[in-house]
């Protein structure tokens, strides 16, 4: 038992962790059944396991209970006195033992039944949590969106408080590559997360071929957007589940063709079981590359008419990040895609380039005119996209001189730039 309730744990920790992907891919109740069928079968043999001890518990104390040799002590004296007749004390006897039992095991149950309701407690209260976003009772069936993606001067919170979008005004036509840029924690992944409807805004509105999204039947909004992001969520599956993640009615060969397409296909072949290999907690642990492979393989199996991709902050090497982006080229094909860049390829891909500062679109364009006209765009792009990687056979003493390095205008960013690029 302990062990089942180990591996239902287990799911529900992965369940937690991976909902924003599980939401994302409208696959609320797939996840709901496998989830139910693992805790039922825990569950099942914890009450059996409960009524077994309970009895066993109930049996012994009753046996061991000194009440029945008190009661004979005392009764065989009152016999000798004869205030009582034996038939009477045997009588007594025989009550009280009926008496017994049933005490003990109200108790007993008072205790388990105490213990439930604190359970139930906690579970009602996560119960009756609303959702971030509801869906409107009148909410129309968008259909394949074209993907022509509006935001009218969006502004966003998290419930802490700070103001992280403050008034964003962007669009993406049909077809378009749009790079998001700005300093870590700006607010890109927050951006980009309102399109899926993961929250809403607190002003303003974001519109989908002319319909605001809020007016959408939630499902099929999320049936149209396919999301790579920052952290790749991979369950505790075999590789072929994992991409199948995408569109559960996809055939094997479907999983195939889109491996291919997202150059993870060679390195899966070559794993123990190839696409049966069980990936994972439990089982293969995948290199970061080979991760996000699998999550671009996932997105070009669902075939979304907008593309989120949430570059990756970490570092691949250049082989993995070769890879990665020619596995992206096909996904983005033909889709409007959203991308956080990370990548200075990725801003030279892109058709506008968003820049993003203080919760404000500072300057939108293309990448020569932006680095011309847009101070900020020119700090990030030197610092972030083109900054010269510090190899590491590079002694430290051979660091650039500070009049080498990009202008900066105070000692405590010319360290964090340099401290990053140390770290990479
Ligand atoms: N779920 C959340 N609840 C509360 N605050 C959040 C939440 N997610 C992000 N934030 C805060 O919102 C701000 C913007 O975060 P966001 O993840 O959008 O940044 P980002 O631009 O994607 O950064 P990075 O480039 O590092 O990924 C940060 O200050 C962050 O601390
Ligand atoms: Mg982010």
């Amino acid at each position: 038992v302990r062990e089942r309730y180990a591996n239902v744990q287990k799911d529900l920790q992965e369940l937690l962790s991976g909902i924003s992907i599980i939401k994302a891919f409208s696959r609320e109740k797939h996840t709901a059944i496998r989830m139910v069928r693992s805790t039922k079968e825990a569950v099942r043999k914890e009450v059996k396991l409960n009524i077994l001890s309970a009895l066993a518990g109930i049996s012994s104390t009753v046996i061991s209970a000194a009440g029945p040799l008190v009661l004979i002590w005392y009764g065989c004296a009152e016999i000798m006195r004869g205030y009582l007749t034996v038939g009477g004390l045997v009588a007594f006897n025989s009550f009280i033992r009926y008496l017994f039992g049933p005490t003990q095991a109200l108790m007993n149950i008072n205790f388990s039944v105490q213990r439930s309701l604190a359970a139930c407690q906690r579970i009602f209260e996560m119960l009756d949590l609303q959702p971030e976003v509801k869906e409107k009772k009148e909410a129309v069936e968008p259909g394949r969106l074209k993907g022509d993606v509006v935001l009218q001067d969006v502004s966003f919170s998290y419930d802490s408080g700070d103001r992280i979008l403050d008034g964003v005004s962007l669009r993406a036509r049909p077809g378009q590559i749009v790079a998001l840029v700005g300093t870590s924690g700006v607010g890109k992944t927050t951006l980009v997360s309102l399109i899926p409807r993961f929250y809403d805004p607190e002003q303003g509105r974001v519109l989908i071929d002319g319909t605001d999204i809020r007016d959408m039947r939630l499902r099929s909004l999320r049936d149209n957007i396919g999301i790579v992001s920052q952290e790749t969520f991979l369950f505790s599956s075999t590789v072929r589940e994992n991409i199948r993640f995408g569109r559960l009615g996809a055939t094997d060969q479907e999983v195939t063709e889109a491996a291919r397409l997202a150059q993870a296909h060679e390195f899966i072949t070559r794993l123990p079981e190839g696409y049966d290999t069980q990936i994972g907690e439990r089982g293969v642990k995948l290199s970061g590359g080979q991760r996000q492979r699998i999550a671009i393989a996932r997105a070009i199996l669902r075939n979304p008419s907008i593309l989120i991709l949430d570059e990756a902050t970490s570092n691949l090497d250049s082989e993995s990040e070769r890879a990665i982006q020619q596995a992206l080229r096909p996904l983005m094909k033909n889709r409007t895609t959203f991308v956080i860049a990370h990548r200075l390829s990725t801003v030279l891909d892109a058709d506008k380039i968003v820049v993003l500062d203080g919760g404000k679109v500072v300057a939108q364009g293309k990448h020569s005119e932006l680095y011309q006209s847009c101070p900020v765009y020119r700090r990030l792009y030197d610092e972030q996209f083109l900054n010269p990687r510090i190899e590491e056979e590079i002694p430290i003493q051979q660091q650039p001189s500070a009049s080498e390095v990009t202008p900066v205008e105070s000692v405590e960013e010319f360290d964090h730039g340099y401290l990053l690029s140390l770290e990479e």
